[in-house]
């Protein structure tokens, strides 16, 4: 889609920004693919912002003013008010034509992969693997861009094939931070494998083990804690670049030499198994039970700025600062009752935003009385 800078005095609601917009002192006030409201284009003007890149229509003529695009009314961000009617944001989500399509493509997706992955233990990798990689574009290409992508995954929960979805997922957000980190198509193509084959070593281990809902035996956790190893051992023999194996074996690792099963530290830690750390246990936190309904991305980052220590942290940051990005302008509900709207991001607590409601402003980063506990 071609795209036009125009200046922020003829902007006009309805425009979808190309491109990310910042103030001088590099405060990001709107992502990309944000489709602009009055108040936005306000909030633009009031940081002295000159021009945006917008999309502009594919028929209309490019006289610089007219731009609708097809994508503004399935938009789920900032466009629409909570108060207009009852629905949350991830229903919005739910209801949108992307969304079906997305789902669509990833159910059939992970019916596809169940097979591949088991072929992959039983056969030679090359002819498997272009499947699956063929796979993950085809759910790629129905999603207009990274983030977006986590909203899709996120109200697409509950399948019961945990290994399948959860690989599947993994790839995505591997396919996701190797975009931000520009990388050429052949290494990206080895990070959705390295995603897509992290588990492999769990089709090693009882099903009943895997899904165990309880509390596991001594013997069962240390199983489950088998499945790097495991994993390794079923790519060794493949014809697959040798960062997929790594992460195989080292996705359980940790930054900081608290993980399995070597207990390996930064730096003798592959990039790629860095990343799919990072994607793992994201989508291990935003899968979990509790938060099925749509957990709060904040808290998420928040849960990361715990933990920083355990994960590389240029990676970790990129991963923080690009997913929390996509909220700025996003309506939330704060734990004091109030509704709110994410207005800046603090760059040094990318987990507590500046947030303003009908009566107050609230810099989260240095107020710890309130927290954001919700998307509405
Ligand atoms: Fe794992």
């Amino acid at each position: 889609m071609k795209t036009k800078k125009v200046l922020t005095a003829n902007l006009k609601p309805g425009m979808v920004s190309a491109d990310a917009a910042y103030t001088f002192t590099n405060h990001l006030v709107i992502q990309s693919n944000t489709t602009l409201t009055q108040e936005i284009i306000d909030k633009l003007k009031y940081y002295a912002i000159k021009s945006v890149r917008v999309y502009l229509p594919e028929k209309e003529p490019d006289n610089g003013t007219a731009a609708e695009t097809t994508e503004t009314t399935e938009t789920p961000k900032t466009e629409q008010s909570s108060h207009e009617n009852s629905f949350t944001y991830y229903d919005r989500i739910r209801q949108s034509e992307s969304f079906a399509a997305f789902k669509d493509s990833f159910t059939k997706s992970v019916t596809n992969f169940k097979e591949q992955l088991n072929d992959i233990v039983l056969k030679d990798s090359g002819e498997v693997v272009d499947d699956m990689l063929h796979e993950v574009e085809s759910i790629v290409s129905k999603t207009r861009n990274a983030l977006h992508l986590l909203d899709m995954m996120q109200c697409l929960r509950g399948f019961d094939d945990i290994t399948y979805a959860h690989s599947l997922n993994v790839s995505l957000i591997c396919n996701m931070i190797g975009s931000w980190l520009g990388l050429p198509t052949k290494e990206m193509r080895t990070l959705i494998l390295c995603g897509l084959l992290h588990d492999i070593g769990k089709l090693k281990i009882p099903h009943d083990i895997i899904a165990k809902p309880g509390k596991l035996t001594e013997e069962e956790f240390s199983m489950i804690r088998s499945h790097p190893k495991l994993g390794y051992d079923i790519l060794r023999p493949k014809s697959l670049d040798n960062r997929i194996k790594l992460a195989a074996l080292q996705h359980h690792e940790r930054y900081d030499g608290s993980g399995y099963p070597k207990r390996l530290t930064g730096f003798e830690l592959s990039d790629f198994s860095s990343i799919v750390a990072i994607a793992d246990v994201y989508d291990a936190m935003t899968s979990n039970r509790s938060y099925r309904k749509g957990i709060c991305p904040f808290t998420v980052i928040a849960t990361f700025e715990q933990e920083k220590n355990l994960y590389d942290p240029s990676l970790l940051y990129l991963f923080m600062r690009r997913t929390i990005e996509a909220y700025i302008n996003t309506e939330v509900l704060l734990s004091n009752g109030e509704h709110g709207k994410v207005v800046l991001l603090n760059q040094n607590f990318l987990s507590r935003p500046v947030v303003i409601t009908d009566t107050a402003t609230y810099d989260l980063s240095r107020d710890f009385s309130v927290n954001i506990t919700e998307l509405i």
